[in-house]
């Protein structure tokens, strides 16, 4: 078992879906983008490149139509889900700030 702070259930979030969460980042309560892929997840910081403005466009959405991207809601600058990085938009170059994680069978820890 992971000593590290569990972010949520696997199970809360459907497959190919986001959602915000709050964490404490280095002491910081932090606004989380989650992305679940399979039993995969991927976790960045809900902080554009661009401006530093959150990207969802109502709490805890994250994709485009597709749901292959995560955008922004304020210029929509698009963002690989694997990596962060910016594909499309005004901070084309640049990505999103991960947050590192660890997941079992069931849940996601904060690394
Ligand atoms: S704040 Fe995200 S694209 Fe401008």
């Amino acid at each position: 078992m992971f000593k590290s702070k569990k972010l949520m259930d696997l199970s809360a979030l459907e497959d190919g879906e986001s959602t915000a969460v709050v964490a404490n980042i280095k002491g910081e309560p932090r606004s989380l983008i989650v992305v679940r892929q399979g039993q995969s997840a991927f976790v960045y910081l809900n902080t554009c490149p661009h401006i530093g403005a959150p990207l969802d466009f109502e709490p805890g959405r994250f994709l485009n139509l597709e749901k292959d991207l995560i955008q922004c809601a304020m210029h929509g600058a698009l963002f690989t889900i694997e990596s962060g990085n910016c594909v499309a938009g005004p901070c084309l170059g640049k990505h999103l700030t991960p947050v590192p994680i660890q997941i079992t069978k069931e849940s996601i820890y904060l690394a």
